[in-house]
């Protein structure tokens, strides 16, 4: 997989095996920015990645705003879009999670709060374009 990337999928199992490529090529220390409108795929995406890693116990973080999970690899998973204050990050100790290394972090609406985010990311743009079709752009931010 090289980047940027962009490709048009008509079904799950295309966005799947998008995933399973991205999470051969990520590793610990590293982050991902997911985003798009509602029901894009976001945490579908997410989802696939966790479990070509045998987690799957994934599930939206919304109201929690943060989720983990882990076996052999440690997972945080982000959803900034029921936020805000900026503050509420901080409360949840969204810096410590960000200097813990030995993790990868999944952001879903990143781009609602970009201030407090790393420059060095990755980030992935889902878009619906009609009823049967999606884009999905993934690009490395360093
Ligand atoms: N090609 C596809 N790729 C991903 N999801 C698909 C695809 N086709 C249909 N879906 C469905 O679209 C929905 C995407 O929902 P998902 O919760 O992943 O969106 P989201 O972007 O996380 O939304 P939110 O902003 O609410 O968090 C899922 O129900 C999934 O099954
Ligand atoms: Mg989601």
């Amino acid at each position: 997989m090289y980047f940027p990337m962009s490709k048009v999928v008509s079904s799950e199992s295309e966005t799947t095996e998008i995933a399973k490529q991205f999470s051969k090529i990520i590793s610990v220390g590293e982050i991902v920015l997911l985003n798009g409108e509602l029901g894009t795929g976001k945490t579908f995406f997410v989802k696939s990645v966790c479990s070509d890693y045998g987690l799957t116990n994934v599930s939206s973080p919304s109201f929690a705003i943060v989720n983990e999970y882990h076996n052999s690899k440690k997972i945080i998973h982000f959803d900034f879009y029921r936020i805000k204050k900026v503050e509420e990050l901080y409360d949840i100790g969204f810096e410590d999670y960000l200097n813990e290394s030995g993790s990868i972090i999944f952001i879903e609406w990143a781009n609602l709060f970009s201030e407090v985010l790393p420059k060095r990311n990755y980030q992935i743009d889902f878009k619906l374009l009609n009823n049967s079709s999606r884009e999905i752009r993934i690009q490395k931010n360093d």
